[in-house]
């Protein structure tokens, strides 16, 4: 289509479509490249390929809620595992996801891991003989990297005797079964695990900072800007990259909300672009505001 360069290619053919399908596409979640995403998951790719070794290294992929951290590990994920999104593949799951819930158990921990394996759970079963079956599943699947997202819950756990415990695992699981772990969270994930010897030698931190008005910040915008299926071309100046950065406090996820309401006004007042004076326009958020 013409006029189109001011979009990805693959979106350019969206340009023709309606407004609520194009409304739906903004809403719909995309993936966004920026330079450093790019090199976290250069490293993540490296990690996988090491060779099996007594120590693995491990990663901790730091930044507070928001930042994008699980959409990198879920885009890690997909482009690594053919199993990521299937139903039962039991031979083969190179990369393994889970979630730390709130207050977990070693228990509940190797609960996921085994509901992540698609494999039955029985809450009946002793300990030792659900470790068993998580220890032989992994390795019968030549499962070769463990992602724990949202690993601060480990020292929110009320019980002291949880949280050793469960550090303790985290310990034991790269030594015995020789799988790299790549644990993501917010910095007071960061203080404690690096706070133990034994991990801090093994973890190895990459931090997703908050955003700043730089040329990567403005990168990062007119890759937004350019997936998103408005008509006419978007630019905004200093100003308007200032103040986006204030309003969202340097949260992607605030960023991305903030240009995908632009963009639908955009679509529904038939501006069919953004500028800076509708970025100039909205108003500081209230410093104690979630994201
Ligand atoms: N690379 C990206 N491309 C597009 N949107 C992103 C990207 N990273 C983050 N986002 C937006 O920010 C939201 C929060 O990201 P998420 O990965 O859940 O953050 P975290 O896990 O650090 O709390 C996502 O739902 C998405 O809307
Ligand atoms: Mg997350």
């Amino acid at each position: 289509m013409a006029g189109a360069e001011h979009v990805f290619p693959e979106i350019a053919d969206m340009l023709s479509e309606d407004d609520s399908r194009r409304i739906r596409s903004i809403q719909e979640e995309r993936w966004v490249s920026y330079p450093r995403a790019v090199t976290i998951l250069r490293k993540l790719e490296r990690l996988l390929e090491y060779p099996q070794r007594s120590r693995m290294p491990c990663l901790l992929i730091v930044g507070r809620s928001g930042m994008g951290k699980t959409m990198l590990l879920e885009r890690f994920g997909r482009q690594n595992n053919p199993a990521w999104e299937q139903e039962n593949d039991r031979e083969h799951t190179p990369v393994l996801s889970v979630v730390i819930r709130p207050q977990p158990t070693v228990r509940r921990f190797y609960g996921q891991i085994l509901f992540a394996l698609k494999a039955p759970t029985t809450s009946t079963a002793a300990s030792g003989i659900i470790e068993d079956r998580v220890y032989h599943l992994l390795r019968a699947l030549g499962t070769r990297m463990l992602i724990v997202d949202e690993v601060h819950n480990v020292f929110t756990a009320t019980r002291s005797s949880d949280r050793d415990a469960m550090m303790a695992l985290l310990r034991t699981l790269t030594g015995e079964l020789k799988i790299s772990l790549v644990c993501a969270g917010t910095s007071e994930a960061e203080n404690a695990l690096l706070g133990d010897e034994q991990l801090a030698s093994r973890y190895e931190p990459l931090t997703l900072q908050a955003w700043q008005p730089s040329t990567e910040f403005q990168g990062l915008v007119g890759s937004a800007l350019r997936s998103m299926p408005l008509r006419q071309p978007s630019e905004l100046n200093p100003l308007a990259i200032r103040h986006l950065v204030d309003i969202s406090q340097g949260v992607t996820a605030r960023i991305f909300r903030v240009l995908a309401d632009l963009a639908e006004e955009a679509i529904l007042s038939g501006a069919e672009r953004i500028n800076s004076g509708a970025v100039l326009d909205l108003p500081l958020a209230p410093r104690a505001a979630a994201a």
